[in-house]
């Protein structure tokens, strides 16, 4: 049975084709290449020993999209392809609402035009706001706070009003908290342009050389130790669950939000520390007055993905060191030569 994902050539998208080819399933991925490259994708061919078929296109480019389902019999889509970066939108707004919602329309016309009406979608933690209460449950009130959360929030609440008027939809909405990690083999994983946003790539640099050391963003936010607290997931859990999504697109309908998270808390000091301990190297850091817009704690409340797709996280905070920072170590440039 063939998937279609688009942005898989991107951190999550490729490490969901290695698990959707383990599963069983025929992957074409459709990516424009903007922030991947097309190494990542033939070492998914490498680790899997199966072909990705590959579209280098813009997934706003409808008459693209309309060849690749003619020339395969595409079953059902996961929609990864977007620009990602908090800041970027908020300096660019245009560019990320005509990137994001533009080739999220393009991609549902021509899934009706074809008939077909399985997707899973990639939204995210920051759909909920500024939330008062933790954990956060798929029932709690949304508000994003920037460009990027709101083309995220947008597309949830278009997609919802898609399956009000066509039941014939099964969309699951998956609210990632936050993802790194990296493949065992340490041959993909995440590769930001420039000076990484996060704080896992950042770290992994600092760790590598690149960089000289962490800046903490804040150390008075009311968390256990005071610096921000989040929930971190293995990249590799976070794919599973897109094979669990796609499971039950194939059997159900309907219109799901569903996180995509551990249910733990960990603060930066707390993942500078397992990541120093899991790599025998040191992270000096300062701290630094906090980034605006950072709420204290987020943490998910991880039980609808158990009720409704059958999954949960398995991999904890010192295994997603280890795996990300043999990537790191194995490929300092990511993946330029
Ligand atoms: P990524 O940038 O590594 O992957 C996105 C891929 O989409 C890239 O390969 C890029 O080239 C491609 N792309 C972008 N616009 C495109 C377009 N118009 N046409 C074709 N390809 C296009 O990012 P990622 O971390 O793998 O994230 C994947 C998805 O998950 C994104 O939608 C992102 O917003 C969402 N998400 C990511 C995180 C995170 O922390 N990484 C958290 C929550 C949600
Ligand atoms: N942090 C630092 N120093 C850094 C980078 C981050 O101290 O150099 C801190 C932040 O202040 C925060 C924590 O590390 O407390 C995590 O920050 P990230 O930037 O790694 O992640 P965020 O939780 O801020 O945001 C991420 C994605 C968003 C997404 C959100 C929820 O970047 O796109 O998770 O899914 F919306």
């Amino acid at each position: 049975m063939s998937v279609l994902v688009t942005g898989g050539a991107g951190y999550i998208g490729s490490h969901t084709c290695i698990e959707m080819q383990n599963a069983g399933y025929d992957v074409i991925v459709i990516d424009n290449l903007d922030n991947s490259s097309k190494e990542s994708l033939k070492r998914v061919e490498a680790i899997t020993g199966k072909a990705v078929k590959f579209y280098e296109n813009d997934v706003r480019d409808k008459d693209a999209l309309r060849k690749i389902f003619t020339e395969n019999k595409i079953e059902a889509v996961i929609h990864f392809a977007g620009l990602k970066a908090v800041g970027e939108s908020v300096r660019e707004p245009m560019m990320y609402y005509n990137n994001n919602l533009i080739s999220t329309i393009a991609l549902i016309e021509v899934m009706t035009e074809f008939g077909v009406k399985k997707l899973v979608f990639s939204s995210s933690a920051t759909v909920y706001g500024v939330a008062t209460e933790m954990p956060l449950k798929e029932g709690m009130p949304t508000g994003a706070i920037n460009p990027y959360g709101r083309t995220k929030l947008f597309i949830e609440e278009m997609l919802r009003d898609l399956y009000v008027a066509d039941s014939e939809w099964s969309i699951a909405l998956l609210r990632y908290f936050n993802p790194i990690g990296a493949h065992k083999s340490g041959t993909i994983g995440e590769d930001p342009k420039g000076i990484p946003n996060n704080l896992m790539p950042y770290i992994s640099q600092v760790a590598v050389g690149k960089l000289e050391k962490l800046h903490v963003f804040g150390n008075d936010y009311k968390t256990v130790d005071g610096t921000g607290v989040r929930d971190y997931i293995h990249v590799v859990d976070l794919a599973i669950g897109h094979v669990k999504a796609i499971e039950w697109a194939l059997g159900n309908k309907g219109c799901e939000a569903i996180n995509l998270g551990t249910g733990n808390g960990t603060s930066v000091l707390q993942l500078r520390d397992a990541f120093v301990k899991a790599s025998d190297v040191q992270v000096p850091y300062i701290i630094d007055p906090r980034r605006p817009g950072d709420p204290d704690e987020v943490y998910a409340n991880a039980d609808k993905a158990a009720q409704l797709l059958g999954w949960r996280a398995t991999r904890g905070i010192e295994e997603m060191c280890e795996d990300s920072w043999r990537w790191q170590k194995n490929n300092p440039n990511g993946y330029e030569k």
